[in-house]
């Protein structure tokens, strides 16, 4: 690569929509943590919600996406996203892309939890993100090259200004690549969490590098909780579409007892965080809940994906009911950005689940995702495209940039215990006491350090782990902040929406620290 390349980091939907939008330009790559499959787009089952359908509008899937972000989302950003959603699939399918049709050739719509209209679009089923980044790579046909195993460590900044980054590999040999433009596409942080429906690998680490870089980011607080992953050997093995519940699954104890009679006008299409806290309080009492499918016609065929992941685990199909738990699902904020994907740093850039564009809210309607890193990421290569020729900073980019090394101390924790402490303290009922503990035990981890120190000299595994603590920070310290219950955050001790905090964001800067202590 050149000097003033372009570098995307991770592989997922947004960052490939992102590259094949860039593709006429000679000098993109795309620097993935494992390898192109290891993305949460990739194992996707949801699809993508889009207003296509007759008699559907962009105008109801607007205001849907409102009501289930509790009216907290951006409203001009959510109408670009409805708007502009379509016209990109259209010109996808154009293109080749096959969603899931009848036997007459007709799109099929699905139905999820929030949607006044049928509007989700699927390919294979429950492989709607594989078939999508499938189509994207092939339509790439290597015209972008994809490093794998490659993780991007830190972002450079010169003069105020990203200038590019630098990455280590799997034998731990450093590289510093410079760049016009980074655009981080690293996904979410709900790897955070023990029971999750995300890649391992969807830890925070693009927006904590954000934030070390001086980025804004905001929403932290807002995760949402997916209420049905399938249970099995006391663990959350994988997700169980919210479509199977579209489709007519029913969630019921072991007695057969409906878990949300009476709880939700919408059943079990309620917003998620309504559903998963409902389950919540049934598996307290210490009661088991279950999806009964007996009412989902062709089950296997509708669901490949399911029904392997049910054999696979020893769950009989036949039985006609699945056990299930909630687990950490998405992040609704992130790194903030501009309609362009412009963060708050020249020449960063953020789209996906790492970026927050406000299109979600305090939780984001369902299938909404792929679409955002559809529109989003074409809307980042648009505005890349428009100043591709930049100069950059003169300066060359130097491997010792003249900070410190990153100190450890005391001992980092294991990655498993950093999910146990979030999941015990941060997770769907949040009080001031459990998330006041959690802040405290994450910022004895020497957290400045991480902030400023040169990470090259760690090992990837302790890179990884100083990046979890402070994405993990942000989200407890904000959770903590945050004195009112609005979608994805749940808080007993302020159970309910306060006018407060209607439209108030928590935006958060490293400059912070220098008001220490700053997660009270
Ligand atoms: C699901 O299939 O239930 C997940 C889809 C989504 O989160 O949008």
């Amino acid at each position: 690569m050149g000097k003033d390349g372009i570098i995307i980091v991770g592989s997922g939907l947004a960052a490939l929509t992102a590259a094949y939008y860039l593709r006429a330009q000679e000098n993109v790559t795309i620097f993935t943590k494992k390898n192109r499959v290891d993305s949460n787009s990739w194992r996707a089952q949801g699809g993508v919600a889009a207003a296509l359908a007759t008699g559907d509008d962009w105008r109801t899937h607007f205001h849907d996406t409102l009501m289930a972000g509790c009216h907290h989302n951006d409203a001009r950003m959510v109408e670009l996203l409805v708007r502009e959603g379509p016209k990109r699939l259209q010109e996808w399918i154009d293109a080749g892309m096959a969603f899931d049709t009848d036997e007459h050739g007709r799109p099929c719509f699905g139905l999820e939890g929030g949607h006044s209209h049928r509007r989700i679009l699927h390919a294979g089923g429950d492989q709607t993100g594989k078939a999508l980044v499938s189509f994207l790579l092939q339509q790439l046909n290597d015209r972008v090259p994809l490093v794998e195993e490659e993780q991007v460590i830190d972002l450079l900044i010169e003069d105020g200004r990203c200038v590019g980054v630098k990455t280590m590999r799997k034998d731990g040999r450093v590289s510093v690549w410079r760049a016009s433009a980074v655009v981080l596409a690293t996904g979410g942080c709900a790897g955070l969490y023990t029971f999750t429906s995300n890649a391992l690998t969807a830890t925070g680490d693009g927006i904590a590098m954000a934030y070390r870089a001086g980025a804004a980011v905001a929403d932290m607080e807002f995760i949402q909780f997916h209420p049905t992953m399938l249970a099995a050997g006391g663990r959350a093995v994988g997700l169980v579409s919210e479509a199977v519940r579209g489709e007519g699954a029913v969630l019921e104890t072991e007695d057969g007892r409906r878990v949300m009679d009476g709880v939700h006008p919408l059943g079990d299409l309620a917003p998620r965080d309504v559903v998963a806290r409902a389950i919540v309080a049934e598996l307290e009492r210490g009661v088991r809940v279950y999806l009964n499918i007996s009412a989902v016609s062709h089950f296997r065929r509708r669901f490949p994906t399911i029904a392997a992941l049910c054999e696979a685990h020893g769950v009989d199909l036949e039985a006609g009911r699945l056990p299930v738990v909630p687990g950490a699902h998405f992040l609704m904020g992130g790194i903030v950005v501009n309609e362009w994907g412009q963060t708050t740093v020249p020449g960063l850039y953020a789209i996906g689940e790492a970026a927050c564009t406000g299109v979600h809210g305090a939780n984001r309607l369902a299938s909404n995702s792929l679409l955002e890193a559809i529109v989003f990421g074409a809307r980042v290569a648009d505005a890349i495209n428009c100043q591709a020729g930049w100069p950059t900073s003169g300066r060359r980019a130097d491997r010792s940039v003249d900070r410190p090394p990153c100190l450890l101390a005391p001992p980092l924790p294991g990655r498993a215990h950093i999910r146990e402490q979030l999941s015990a303290s941060v997770g769907i009922v949040r009080d001031r006491e459990r998330l006041r503990e959690a802040v405290d035990w994450l910022e004895q981890f020497s957290l400045p350090h991480w902030l400023e120190g040169d990470v090259e000299t760690l090992a990837a595994e302790e890179i990884e782990t100083g990046y979890m603590l402070l994405a993990g920070w942000l989200v407890a310290s904000s959770a903590l902040r945050r004195t009112e219950s609005r979608g994805g955050h749940y808080r007993s001790d302020f159970p309910h929406p306060h006018p407060d905090w209607q439209g108030r964001r928590l935006v958060r800067t490293k400059e912070e620290w220098a008001s220490a202590p700053v997660g009270r």
